[in-house]
């Protein structure tokens, strides 16, 4: 079964935006980590877009029949009800990764839409993050079935 792999605003910029914040490694090297910890039987979409409404299609695309949505969405974080409406109607897990650490930064990245629906939370261990929240919606899965 497919997991999508999420990636919201300017995270295409991954590696080259803010370095000292976020690292020297792409999206690319955390898309490979993610492909290097998938287990037989699944497969990973790894998408990115800086636009909102995509994010939301990917979303509802999910709901047809991915085993479950890792999502980093950049600062839609901490705005998009969109986002957050689009995951409560998808019925799979959900984790939430941030590769940074957003309690540790400015208040306004301290709130979180996508934490009301998130089974969860990843933040602060940059790309490898991402390879827990993989590892943990193949886990999740597991004890749903
Ligand atoms: C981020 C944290 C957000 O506050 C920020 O807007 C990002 C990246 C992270 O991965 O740490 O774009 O989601």
């Amino acid at each position: 079964r497919t997991i999508y792999v999420l990636n919201g605003p300017n995270l295409n910029l991954l590696g080259r935006r803010q370095p000292e914040i976020y690292g020297y490694r792409t999206l690319k090297d955390a898309e490979a980590l993610c492909r290097g910890v998938l287990p037989e039987g699944h497969d990973l979409r790894f998408l990115q877009s800086n636009w909102e409404g995509q994010i939301i299609d990917w979303i509802h695309e999910a709901r047809e029949s991915a085993a479950g949505i890792v999502i980093n969405p950049g600062a839609l974080t901490h705005t998009s009800i969109a986002i957050l409406d689009a995951l409560n109607a998808f019925e799979g897990p959900v984790i939430e990764v941030h590769l940074s650490n957003i309690h540790k930064r400015e208040s306004f990245r301290h709130t979180s839409y996508v934490s009301l629906r998130a089974d969860g939370v990843i933040a602060g261990l940059g790309l490898e993050g991402y390879v827990a929240a993989v590892q943990g919606i193949v886990t999740l899965g597991r004890t749903e079935s």
